[in-house]
């Protein structure tokens, strides 16, 4: 082992005993310590859900990447595996970036970004991206000698040799794929398609789809998968511009969602969706289950609007993991079914007529799966505040007549300026809007009428503030059922 990565596997197992449970969330993945961004191989391996992600130990920003690594049987309740790589080769000095796993045989394969900064004479630095494997057994990974395996002078002409990164890796009748981030000669996202027969000798397959300057400029993270008769290639799209409330500025997430003609290896869009509408969801990257369901993970944080407790010794959590489903056309997103396992002391009321605001007895908690049909037609607007505690409170307003549903921070206990309020166009069928909240003590993920649209945002108000109230300019008739989520620590 590198000293590098064993100064990391020293340094987290005495850190993470600082940590207190109760200072996490309960059933979302955190990191051990220090930094944490993307998920990364995300996979199945010996019969259990492994998660790696991008990782910095030592401070909580951003810093020379690491990967962490987790592994769990339910999608709820992590273990902390240590950390798996570092680092440590001229290839990848600069970083090991995100990338992705596969179980080969009893062979746990990773494929990363390996950035190599390099100073030219001058004293100015260059940085390189290129694709590089690992091989291990669920724990210890030994990087391939021959590494960089996929590199950048394999894309078209003109394609830059910077921004090149974030391979998603899956096998096909026998023969590796690989889909990576890059940017075209006009200077915007493209994502390329790799195959090889054995992990070493790679080739370009296609280009499957380009940004030209539509849809932001680099594109990372990608993902590429089938569901129902569809193709979808997820992507992370840089220095977007706003699209009235579809997308947001800076980055966002989008399914491109399409068909493809695997022997051409051409993909053809024909639809682009929003992937998710809160303030904190970026990089996510999906796997298939053994039992055939395909799960995403997202990055609950942002780049630009990045907020998290200074004194936090962690910084970084993940969504819950999603199935993904395809009803007219629309990717679908809804809480792994396993966390129904977790829900205890329902508490339920139909029909309730809500007016000025109103505290329903045995409504509240920091820890909460809680659905919502929201019914009528005599209000305008109805409120739900959530963690509060009469002065702090975070809200989730739904405008009726406009059709938006908006989730708000400003009193969530932040004290900077960071933005607070986001908001999307949402349709109610036969006046009802069906919400699915969670709150984990510091997010609250809004999945709207059975996963058609979702909102993922963070709050770090004190766990102290467990209230929820509802109200409504008018009448608004509301049924309701609440669990709490009780996860042993
Ligand atoms: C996305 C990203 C990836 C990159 C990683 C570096 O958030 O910028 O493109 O591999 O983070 O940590």
């Amino acid at each position: 082992m590198s000293e590098l990565l064993e100064k990391a596997r020293n340094y987290e197992k005495v850190a993470i005993d600082k940590i207190p449970n109760s200072e996490r969330p309960a059933f979302h993945f955190s990191n051990p310590v220090g930094w944490m961004n993307d998920p990364n191989g995300f996979s199945e391996y010996k019969g259990e859900h492994h998660l790696f992600f991008q990782y910095y130990p030592y401070a909580t920003h951003w810093d020379s990447m690491h990967w962490g690594h987790a592994k769990s049987k339910d999608f709820i309740q992590w273990d902390y595996l240590p950390a798996a790589l570092a680092p440590d080769q001229k290839y990848d000095n600069f970083g090991v970036f995100s990338g992705s796993a596969l179980e080969d045989g009893d062979k746990q394969v990773l494929i990363y970004t390996g950035v190599e900064e390099e100073t030219l004479e001058n004293g100015e630095k260059k940085t390189a991206q290129n694709q590089c494997i690992a091989v291990g057994d669920g724990i210890n990974f030994e990087k391939y000698t021959v590494n960089p395996v996929i590199t950048s002078d394999l894309l078209p002409e003109g394609s830059s040799r910077e921004d090149f990164r974030d391979p998603k890796m899956w096998k096909e009748n026998d023969r590796y794929y690989v889909v990576a981030g890059s940017r075209s000669e006009d200077g915007s996202g493209q994502i390329a398609l790799f195959y090889s027969d054995d992990l070493e000798n790679w080739k370009l397959g296609n280009i499957l789809d380009r940004s030209e300057n539509k849809l932001g400029k680099m594109w990372e993270c990608p993902d590429f998968f089938p569901i129902e008769d569809k193709q979808v290639l997820l992507i992370s799209p840089q220095e977007m511009d706003a699209v009235e409330l579809e997308f947001h500025n800076g980055n966002n997430t989008a399914f491109l969602i399409g068909e493809y003609d695997r022997k051409k290896m051409q993909f053809t869009r024909k639809a682009v969706q929003n992937v998710d509408y809160g303030l904190d969801f970026y990089a996510p990257q999906t796997m298939l289950t053994e039992d055939g369901r395909r799960v995403m993970i997202g990055w609950m944080q942002s780049w630009d609007n990045s907020m998290y407790p200074a004194d936090q010794l962690w910084s970084g959590m993940m969504t819950i993991p999603r199935e993904l489903s395809l009803k007219e056309g629309r990717v679908y997103q809804m809480p792994v079914r396993e966390l129904e396992n977790y829900r205890k002391n329902a508490v339920s009321y139909t029909d309730v007529c809500i007016k000025e605001e109103t505290a329903l007895s045995g409504m509240e908690g920091r820890m909460i799966d809680m659905m919502l049909d929201i019914k009528g037609k005599e209000y305008g607007k109805c409120r739900i505040k959530l963690a509060s505690d009469g002065k702090l409170y975070s809200e989730i307003i739904y405008d009726r007549e406009d059709g938006i549903l908006t989730f708000d921070r400003t009193h969530s206990g932040h004290r900077r300026d960071t933005i607070s309020t986001r908001s999307m166009n949402v349709k109610s069928k036969n006046d009802v809007l069906r919400l699915r909240i969670l709150v984990d003590r510091y997010s609250v993920e809004i999945f709207v009428n059975d996963g058609e649209q979702v909102m993922t945002s963070l709050i770090y108000t004190p766990v102290t503030a467990g209230g929820i109230a509802f109200s409504s300019n008018g009448r608004t008739y509301m049924n309701i059922t609440k669990y709490d989520i009780e996860v042993e620590a």
